[in-house]
């Protein structure tokens, strides 16, 4: 058939751009999710720290936030010493959030990114943030 070509043509071009947005996405599915630190409260520390170091909050905070839990709730225990001997009030709201107070570019960034949703902020309450 004398339009063979242009079927071919028009078959390539639709392969073209059915797959273009999944191509355009290959480099960032490995992405470094990178939470930010910038908030008022934490440019103000002469010396960027959280309760606990960098390492250990990654992969632990969950585990924390239940014992911070169970301090209070069984305990009656509200003041946390880190292991550098520094003394936090034990407060998701009044400590984590004051802090990382930019919940949507940091907590939600990497849950979005993992698709995990604490369930939390139904009861607790979340910093508030001017963007949507
Ligand atoms: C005094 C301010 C402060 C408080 C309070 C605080 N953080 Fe942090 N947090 C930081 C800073 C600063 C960093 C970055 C540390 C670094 O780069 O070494 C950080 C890092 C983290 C990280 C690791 C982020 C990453 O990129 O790997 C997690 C997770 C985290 N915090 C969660 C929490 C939670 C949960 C709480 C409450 C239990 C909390 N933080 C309380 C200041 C704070
Ligand atoms: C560096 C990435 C990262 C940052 C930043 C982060 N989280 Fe997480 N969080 C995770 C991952 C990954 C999980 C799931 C872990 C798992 O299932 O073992 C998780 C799980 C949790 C859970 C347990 C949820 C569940 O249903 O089991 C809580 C609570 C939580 N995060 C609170 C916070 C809070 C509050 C902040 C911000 C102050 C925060 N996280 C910041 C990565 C992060
Ligand atoms: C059904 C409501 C509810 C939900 C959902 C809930 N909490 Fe709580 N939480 C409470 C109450 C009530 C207290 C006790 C408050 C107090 O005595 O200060 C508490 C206390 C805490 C405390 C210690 C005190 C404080 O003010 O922070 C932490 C930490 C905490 N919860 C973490 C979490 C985390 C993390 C999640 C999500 C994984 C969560 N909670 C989900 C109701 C809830």
């Amino acid at each position: 058939m004398y339009n063979t070509g242009k079927i071919i043509a028009g078959l390539v071009v639709f392969f073209i751009l059915a797959t273009l947005p999944f191509l355009l996405n290959l480099g960032k599915a490995n992405a470094k999710i990178e939470p930010s630190i910038d908030t008022p409260e934490i440019n103000a520390m002469p010396k960027k720290h959280c309760v606990e170091p960098k390492a250990f909050m990654r992969s632990e905070h969950m585990q924390l936030l239940n014992n911070w839990r169970d301090q209070v709730v069984r305990n009656g225990n509200r003041i946390y010493v880190g292991s550098d001997g520094n003394e936090y009030p034990i407060s998701l709201q009044n400590t984590c959030m004051k802090c990382h107070a930019n919940k949507k570019k940091f907590c939600d960034k990497c849950h979005n990114y993992m698709a995990v949703k604490p369930y939390c902020w139904g009861c607790h309450i979340a910093p508030k943030e001017n963007e949507a």
